[in-house]
Protein backbone atom coordinates (compact mmCIF):
# COMPACT_ATOMS: atom_id res chain seq x y z
CA UNK A 1 0.00 0.00 0.00
CA UNK A 2 3.21 2.29 0.60
CA UNK A 3 4.61 1.29 -2.56
CA UNK A 4 6.14 3.80 -5.41
CA UNK A 5 3.30 3.72 -6.73
CA UNK A 6 3.70 6.63 -9.54
CA UNK A 7 0.75 7.73 -10.10
CA UNK A 8 0.09 9.26 -7.14
CA UNK A 9 2.58 11.65 -7.73
CA UNK A 10 2.31 14.62 -9.55
CA UNK A 11 4.36 17.68 -11.13
CA UNK A 12 6.16 19.05 -8.52
CA UNK A 13 6.79 23.01 -8.96
CA UNK A 14 10.00 23.67 -7.02
CA UNK A 15 8.98 24.96 -3.10
CA UNK A 16 6.81 21.84 -3.61
CA UNK A 17 9.54 19.37 -4.36
CA UNK A 18 12.18 20.93 -2.25
CA UNK A 19 9.15 20.53 0.91
CA UNK A 20 9.21 16.70 -0.15
CA UNK A 21 12.91 16.21 -0.45
CA UNK A 22 13.01 17.68 3.15
CA UNK A 23 10.29 15.78 5.01
CA UNK A 24 11.73 12.54 3.04
CA UNK A 25 15.33 13.55 4.63
CA UNK A 26 13.09 13.85 8.09
CA UNK A 27 12.60 11.60 10.86
CA UNK A 28 9.08 10.34 11.05
CA UNK A 29 7.78 12.01 14.15
CA UNK A 30 5.28 10.52 15.70
CA UNK A 31 6.12 6.99 17.44
CA UNK A 32 3.54 4.64 18.50
CA UNK A 33 3.73 1.08 20.98
CA UNK A 34 6.10 1.62 23.55
CA UNK A 35 7.32 3.90 26.28
CA UNK A 36 7.53 7.59 24.82
CA UNK A 37 9.90 10.16 26.15
CA UNK A 38 11.33 13.58 25.21
CA UNK A 39 10.39 14.79 22.14
CA UNK A 40 7.40 11.86 21.22
CA UNK A 41 5.81 12.78 25.33
CA UNK A 42 3.43 15.74 25.09
CA UNK A 43 1.33 17.21 28.17
CA UNK A 44 0.62 15.08 31.16
CA UNK A 45 2.06 18.03 33.45
CA UNK A 46 -0.49 17.65 36.32
CA UNK A 47 -0.54 13.58 35.85
CA UNK A 48 3.70 13.89 36.11
CA UNK A 49 3.27 16.52 38.87
CA UNK A 50 0.98 14.36 40.65
CA UNK A 51 3.26 10.93 40.65
CA UNK A 52 6.10 13.28 42.01
CA UNK A 53 4.09 14.61 44.75
CA UNK A 54 2.62 10.70 45.75
CA UNK A 55 6.34 9.54 45.98
CA UNK A 56 7.73 12.07 47.83
CA UNK A 57 5.63 11.20 50.49
CA UNK A 58 5.47 7.93 52.68
CA UNK A 59 2.58 6.51 50.41
CA UNK A 60 1.95 3.94 47.22
CA UNK A 61 0.25 4.76 43.92
CA UNK A 62 -1.99 2.98 42.08
CA UNK A 63 -2.57 3.70 38.19
CA UNK A 64 -5.46 2.73 36.39
CA UNK A 65 -5.95 2.93 32.76
CA UNK A 66 -7.64 1.39 29.60
CA UNK A 67 -4.93 -0.22 27.44
CA UNK A 68 -2.46 1.98 25.35
CA UNK A 69 -3.41 5.34 27.22
CA UNK A 70 0.18 6.28 28.51
CA UNK A 71 0.50 4.89 31.72
CA UNK A 72 4.13 3.48 31.35
CA UNK A 73 4.91 6.48 29.66
CA UNK A 74 3.88 9.32 32.56
CA UNK A 75 5.27 7.08 35.28
CA UNK A 76 8.77 6.54 33.50
CA UNK A 77 8.38 10.09 33.05
CA UNK A 78 7.73 11.37 36.41
CA UNK A 79 10.50 9.03 38.03
CA UNK A 80 13.01 9.97 35.90
CA UNK A 81 12.32 13.37 36.22
CA UNK A 82 11.80 12.85 40.59
CA UNK A 83 15.43 12.25 40.30
CA UNK A 84 15.15 9.14 42.95
CA UNK A 85 16.64 6.08 42.27
CA UNK A 86 14.12 3.56 40.71
CA UNK A 87 13.78 0.31 39.51
CA UNK A 88 10.96 -0.92 37.15
CA UNK A 89 9.32 -4.67 36.23
CA UNK A 90 6.62 -5.32 33.93
CA UNK A 91 5.00 -8.35 35.43
CA UNK A 92 3.93 -9.43 32.27
CA UNK A 93 7.52 -10.52 31.56
CA UNK A 94 7.66 -12.97 34.64
CA UNK A 95 7.03 -16.38 34.83
CA UNK A 96 7.10 -16.99 38.52
CA UNK A 97 7.79 -15.94 42.00
CA UNK A 98 11.33 -16.70 41.48
CA UNK A 99 11.58 -15.26 38.69
CA UNK A 100 10.19 -12.23 39.53
CA UNK A 101 12.85 -12.20 42.01
CA UNK A 102 15.40 -12.38 39.72
CA UNK A 103 14.54 -9.82 38.21
CA UNK A 104 14.36 -7.11 40.88
CA UNK A 105 17.33 -8.28 41.95
CA UNK A 106 18.71 -7.67 38.30
CA UNK A 107 17.18 -4.57 38.04
CA UNK A 108 18.39 -3.28 41.55
CA UNK A 109 22.40 -4.02 40.35
CA UNK A 110 21.88 -1.16 37.21
CA UNK A 111 21.27 0.98 40.35
CA UNK A 112 23.31 0.25 42.58
CA UNK A 113 26.98 -2.15 42.50
CA UNK A 114 27.07 -5.02 43.59
CA UNK A 115 29.41 -4.42 45.98
CA UNK A 116 26.89 -2.08 47.98
CA UNK A 117 24.67 -5.06 48.50
CA UNK A 118 26.68 -7.97 48.38
CA UNK A 119 26.59 -7.96 52.14
CA UNK A 120 23.39 -8.13 51.98
CA UNK A 121 23.15 -11.10 49.80
CA UNK A 122 24.97 -12.76 52.73
CA UNK A 123 22.13 -13.12 54.61
CA UNK A 124 19.84 -14.69 51.95
CA UNK A 125 18.84 -18.17 52.92
CA UNK A 126 19.56 -19.24 49.16
CA UNK A 127 21.88 -17.51 47.62
CA UNK A 128 21.54 -16.56 44.28
CA UNK A 129 23.85 -17.30 40.98
CA UNK A 130 24.68 -13.83 39.56
CA UNK A 131 27.33 -13.04 36.62
CA UNK A 132 28.13 -10.58 34.40
CA UNK A 133 26.32 -10.59 30.64
CA UNK A 134 29.42 -9.91 28.21
CA UNK A 135 27.04 -8.07 25.76
CA UNK A 136 24.75 -5.95 27.31
CA UNK A 137 27.48 -5.46 30.81
CA UNK A 138 24.66 -5.78 32.82
CA UNK A 139 23.99 -8.61 35.91
CA UNK A 140 22.30 -11.91 35.29
CA UNK A 141 20.83 -13.04 37.97
CA UNK A 142 19.28 -16.93 38.53
CA UNK A 143 17.99 -18.75 41.40
CA UNK A 144 18.64 -22.31 41.70
CA UNK A 145 15.19 -24.25 39.48
CA UNK A 146 12.58 -25.65 42.72
CA UNK A 147 13.59 -23.56 45.05
CA UNK A 148 10.51 -22.02 46.93
CA UNK A 149 9.86 -18.72 45.68
CA UNK A 150 8.14 -17.42 48.43
CA UNK A 151 11.52 -17.50 50.47
CA UNK A 152 13.27 -15.65 47.67
CA UNK A 153 10.56 -12.26 46.98
CA UNK A 154 10.80 -11.99 50.63
CA UNK A 155 14.57 -12.13 50.75
CA UNK A 156 14.92 -9.91 47.49
CA UNK A 157 12.22 -7.27 49.13
CA UNK A 158 14.26 -7.00 52.25
CA UNK A 159 17.25 -6.40 50.71
CA UNK A 160 16.35 -3.70 48.82
CA UNK A 161 14.60 -2.61 52.01
CA UNK A 162 17.56 -2.65 53.61
CA UNK A 163 19.42 -1.44 50.90
CA UNK A 164 17.66 2.34 51.49
CA UNK A 165 16.73 4.78 54.23
CA UNK A 166 13.95 6.54 54.78
CA UNK A 167 15.81 9.82 53.55
CA UNK A 168 16.46 8.26 50.24
CA UNK A 169 13.51 6.20 49.95
CA UNK A 170 13.61 3.95 46.07
CA UNK A 171 10.60 3.64 43.66
CA UNK A 172 9.76 0.23 42.42
CA UNK A 173 7.79 -0.05 39.58
CA UNK A 174 5.30 -2.99 39.16
CA UNK A 175 3.63 -2.10 35.60
CA UNK A 176 1.17 -5.08 35.00
CA UNK A 177 0.48 -5.49 38.86
CA UNK A 178 -2.69 -7.56 37.76
CA UNK A 179 -0.41 -10.29 36.30
CA UNK A 180 0.68 -11.33 40.41
CA UNK A 181 -2.86 -13.13 40.35
CA UNK A 182 -1.56 -15.33 38.31
CA UNK A 183 1.69 -16.00 39.89
CA UNK A 184 1.32 -18.42 42.47
CA UNK A 185 -1.65 -18.98 44.78
CA UNK A 186 -2.15 -16.57 47.99
CA UNK A 187 0.96 -14.69 46.37
CA UNK A 188 -1.17 -11.38 47.19
CA UNK A 189 -1.02 -12.22 50.41
CA UNK A 190 2.50 -13.01 51.06
CA UNK A 191 3.55 -9.58 48.88
CA UNK A 192 1.23 -6.95 50.83
CA UNK A 193 2.38 -8.71 54.55
CA UNK A 194 5.76 -8.25 53.03
CA UNK A 195 5.19 -4.77 51.74
CA UNK A 196 2.98 -3.12 54.70
CA UNK A 197 6.45 -3.43 57.03
CA UNK A 198 8.48 -1.54 54.75
CA UNK A 199 9.39 2.41 55.17
CA UNK A 200 12.35 2.90 52.01
CA UNK A 201 10.35 1.96 49.12
CA UNK A 202 7.92 3.70 47.35
CA UNK A 203 5.88 1.23 45.43
CA UNK A 204 4.06 2.41 42.11
CA UNK A 205 1.75 -0.07 40.78
CA UNK A 206 0.23 0.16 37.75
CA UNK A 207 -2.26 -1.71 35.55
CA UNK A 208 -4.57 -2.10 32.62
CA UNK A 209 -7.16 -4.99 33.16
CA UNK A 210 -9.29 -2.28 34.62
CA UNK A 211 -11.70 -4.68 36.71
CA UNK A 212 -9.17 -6.82 38.00
CA UNK A 213 -6.63 -3.58 39.22
CA UNK A 214 -10.34 -2.64 40.59
CA UNK A 215 -10.88 -5.77 42.16
CA UNK A 216 -6.93 -5.65 43.74
CA UNK A 217 -7.18 -2.42 45.28
CA UNK A 218 -10.72 -1.32 45.97
CA UNK A 219 -12.52 -4.85 47.17
CA UNK A 220 -12.19 -5.15 50.96
CA UNK A 221 -11.76 -8.20 50.57
CA UNK A 222 -8.40 -8.44 49.01
CA UNK A 223 -4.96 -7.88 50.67
CA UNK A 224 -3.86 -4.76 48.62
CA UNK A 225 -7.33 -3.14 49.51
CA UNK A 226 -6.58 0.47 49.71
CA UNK A 227 -3.06 -0.23 49.90
CA UNK A 228 -2.12 3.21 48.28
CA UNK A 229 -3.33 6.52 46.28
CA UNK A 230 -5.54 5.54 42.98
CA UNK A 231 -4.97 7.31 39.86
CA UNK A 232 -6.96 6.58 37.35
CA UNK A 233 -5.55 8.15 33.95
CA UNK A 234 -7.93 9.32 30.97
CA UNK A 235 -7.17 9.98 27.51
CA UNK A 236 -4.86 13.48 26.71
CA UNK A 237 -6.14 16.63 26.08
CA UNK A 238 -7.53 17.42 23.21
CA UNK A 239 -5.62 21.14 23.09
CA UNK A 240 -2.43 19.70 23.75
CA UNK A 241 -2.30 17.37 21.82
CA UNK A 242 -3.65 19.12 18.78
CA UNK A 243 -0.78 21.45 18.82
CA UNK A 244 1.71 18.37 18.78
CA UNK A 245 0.72 16.69 16.34
CA UNK A 246 -0.02 19.67 14.02
CA UNK A 247 3.38 21.38 15.13
CA UNK A 248 4.49 17.91 13.87
CA UNK A 249 2.76 17.88 10.73
CA UNK A 250 3.52 21.06 9.56
CA UNK A 251 7.08 19.65 8.24
CA UNK A 252 4.91 17.22 5.57
CA UNK A 253 1.84 19.13 5.06
CA UNK A 254 2.68 22.80 5.02
CA UNK A 255 -1.32 24.29 3.98
CA UNK A 256 -3.12 21.57 6.17
CA UNK A 257 -1.46 20.74 9.12
CA UNK A 258 -4.21 21.87 11.85
CA UNK A 259 -6.96 20.69 9.94
CA UNK A 260 -5.22 17.30 9.79
CA UNK A 261 -4.48 17.12 13.18
CA UNK A 262 -8.36 18.40 14.05
CA UNK A 263 -9.03 15.36 11.84
CA UNK A 264 -7.03 12.72 13.49
CA UNK A 265 -8.18 13.72 16.68
CA UNK A 266 -11.83 13.19 15.89
CA UNK A 267 -11.22 9.99 14.26
CA UNK A 268 -9.59 8.38 17.52
CA UNK A 269 -10.87 10.61 19.93
CA UNK A 270 -8.05 11.35 21.43
CA UNK A 271 -6.38 8.01 21.98
CA UNK A 272 -2.90 8.34 22.43
CA UNK A 273 -1.65 5.38 20.83
CA UNK A 274 -4.30 5.35 18.49
CA UNK A 275 -3.30 9.40 17.37
CA UNK A 276 0.47 8.41 17.56
CA UNK A 277 -0.61 5.49 14.93
CA UNK A 278 -2.38 7.12 12.73
CA UNK A 279 -0.31 10.38 12.58
CA UNK A 280 2.76 7.99 11.78
CA UNK A 281 0.69 6.15 8.90
CA UNK A 282 -0.01 9.96 7.70
CA UNK A 283 3.30 11.25 7.85
CA UNK A 284 4.39 8.18 5.79
CA UNK A 285 1.94 8.42 3.54
CA UNK A 286 2.41 13.01 3.01
CA UNK A 287 6.51 11.60 2.10
CA UNK A 288 5.87 8.42 -0.46
CA UNK A 289 3.07 9.60 -2.03
CA UNK A 290 2.52 13.63 -1.86
CA UNK A 291 -0.17 13.82 -4.40
CA UNK A 292 -2.68 11.37 -2.73
CA UNK A 293 -6.17 13.11 -2.73
CA UNK A 294 -6.87 12.45 0.63
CA UNK A 295 -3.93 11.08 2.73
CA UNK A 296 -5.68 10.78 6.09
CA UNK A 297 -8.50 8.26 4.99
CA UNK A 298 -5.60 6.46 2.64
CA UNK A 299 -3.79 6.14 6.25
CA UNK A 300 -6.93 4.89 7.80
CA UNK A 301 -7.56 2.70 4.87
CA UNK A 302 -4.18 1.34 5.34
CA UNK A 303 -4.03 0.80 9.17
CA UNK A 304 -7.57 -1.05 8.60
CA UNK A 305 -6.36 -3.23 5.52
CA UNK A 306 -3.45 -4.24 7.30
CA UNK A 307 -5.14 -5.62 10.62
CA UNK A 308 -7.97 -6.96 8.67
CA UNK A 309 -6.81 -10.30 9.31
CA UNK A 310 -6.34 -10.10 12.62
CA UNK A 311 -9.89 -8.65 13.16
CA UNK A 312 -11.20 -11.36 11.40
CA UNK A 313 -10.08 -13.82 13.74
CA UNK A 314 -11.09 -11.70 16.24
CA UNK A 315 -14.74 -11.30 14.97
CA UNK A 316 -14.90 -15.20 14.31
CA UNK A 317 -14.66 -16.08 18.19
CA UNK A 318 -16.94 -13.65 19.33
CA UNK A 319 -20.13 -15.22 20.39
CA UNK A 320 -23.53 -13.74 18.76
CA UNK A 321 -24.26 -11.46 21.77
CA UNK A 322 -20.87 -9.74 21.57
CA UNK A 323 -20.89 -9.09 17.90
CA UNK A 324 -24.34 -7.75 18.21
CA UNK A 325 -22.99 -5.40 20.94
CA UNK A 326 -19.85 -4.48 19.16
CA UNK A 327 -21.92 -3.78 16.15
CA UNK A 328 -24.03 -1.49 17.97
CA UNK A 329 -21.08 0.27 19.43
CA UNK A 330 -19.56 0.57 16.25
CA UNK A 331 -22.42 2.13 14.40
CA UNK A 332 -23.36 4.56 17.74
CA UNK A 333 -26.58 2.59 18.00
CA UNK A 334 -28.12 2.46 21.50
CA UNK A 335 -28.11 -0.99 22.82
CA UNK A 336 -31.71 -0.99 24.52
CA UNK A 337 -33.74 -1.74 21.50
CA UNK A 338 -34.93 -4.88 23.24
CA UNK A 339 -33.17 -7.31 21.64
CA UNK A 340 -31.20 -8.95 24.81
CA UNK A 341 -32.27 -8.32 28.43
CA UNK A 342 -30.55 -5.71 30.04
CA UNK A 343 -28.35 -7.89 32.40
CA UNK A 344 -27.51 -9.49 29.03
CA UNK A 345 -25.83 -6.77 27.66
CA UNK A 346 -24.49 -4.88 30.73
CA UNK A 347 -22.83 -8.37 31.51
CA UNK A 348 -21.46 -8.97 27.91
CA UNK A 349 -20.16 -5.40 28.29
CA UNK A 350 -18.40 -5.72 31.47
CA UNK A 351 -16.45 -8.57 30.21
CA UNK A 352 -15.71 -7.06 26.57
CA UNK A 353 -14.25 -4.28 29.09
CA UNK A 354 -12.48 -6.60 30.94
CA UNK A 355 -11.07 -7.95 27.75
CA UNK A 356 -10.25 -4.35 26.10
CA UNK A 357 -12.32 -4.34 23.52
CA UNK A 358 -14.60 -2.15 24.96
CA UNK A 359 -14.12 0.96 26.96
CA UNK A 360 -16.14 3.32 29.16
CA UNK A 361 -15.27 6.87 30.10
CA UNK A 362 -19.01 8.80 29.76
CA UNK A 363 -19.84 6.15 27.24
CA UNK A 364 -19.33 2.50 26.56
CA UNK A 365 -17.27 2.77 23.26
CA UNK A 366 -15.11 0.61 20.80
CA UNK A 367 -11.61 0.78 22.44
CA UNK A 368 -9.92 0.59 18.75
CA UNK A 369 -11.16 3.41 16.39
CA UNK A 370 -9.71 0.70 13.46
CA UNK A 371 -11.54 -2.06 14.26
CA UNK A 372 -14.60 0.05 14.48
CA UNK A 373 -14.12 0.60 10.69
CA UNK A 374 -13.49 -2.64 10.02
CA UNK A 375 -16.84 -3.77 11.80
CA UNK A 376 -18.78 -1.24 10.06
CA UNK A 377 -17.09 -2.30 6.70
CA UNK A 378 -17.92 -5.57 6.50
CA UNK A 379 -21.11 -5.49 8.21
CA UNK A 380 -22.36 -3.51 5.47
N1 LIG B 1 2.07 11.65 26.85
C1 LIG B 1 2.03 11.12 25.61
N2 LIG B 1 2.30 11.87 24.53
C2 LIG B 1 2.23 11.36 23.29
N3 LIG B 1 1.93 10.07 23.03
C3 LIG B 1 1.66 9.26 24.06
C4 LIG B 1 1.69 9.74 25.41
N4 LIG B 1 1.40 8.72 26.22
C5 LIG B 1 1.18 7.66 25.43
N5 LIG B 1 1.33 7.97 24.13
C6 LIG B 1 1.13 7.04 22.98
O1 LIG B 1 0.52 5.86 23.47
C7 LIG B 1 1.39 4.72 23.31
C8 LIG B 1 1.27 3.81 24.50
O2 LIG B 1 1.89 4.40 25.64
P1 LIG B 1 2.28 3.53 26.92
O3 LIG B 1 2.97 2.29 26.49
O4 LIG B 1 2.95 4.43 27.88
O5 LIG B 1 0.81 3.19 27.43
P2 LIG B 1 0.34 2.09 28.50
O6 LIG B 1 -0.94 2.58 29.08
O7 LIG B 1 1.43 1.75 29.41
O8 LIG B 1 0.07 0.87 27.49
P3 LIG B 1 -0.15 -0.69 27.87
O9 LIG B 1 -1.54 -0.80 28.34
O10 LIG B 1 0.06 -1.40 26.54
O11 LIG B 1 0.86 -1.04 28.90
C9 LIG B 1 2.79 5.33 23.11
O12 LIG B 1 3.61 4.47 22.33
C10 LIG B 1 2.47 6.61 22.38
O13 LIG B 1 2.26 6.39 21.00
MG1 LIG C 1 2.37 -0.10 29.85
Amino acid sequence: MFGNNKNNYYFCNDYEKSRNEKSRNMENPFKFGTIVEENYFTDRVEEVAYIEQCVKSANHLILISPRRFGKSSVVAKAVKQSGRKHITVNLQQVTSVADLSAKLLKELFKVHPLERVRHLITHFRVIPTISTNALTGTMDVSFQPGVDGTILIEDVLNLIENAHTEQERIIVVLDEFQEICDLAPRFDKQLRSIMQNQKHINYIMLGSQESMMTDIFENKKSPFYHFGELMRLGKLPRGEFHQYLSERLEGCFPEKHAELADRILDYTDCHPYYSQQLAANLWQIGVLQPATPDPLQKAIDHIVTTHGLDYERLWMNFNRTNKWILQHLASEKPLQSGEYRTSTIYSALKRLQKDGYVIYSDHYELEDPFFKAWILCSND
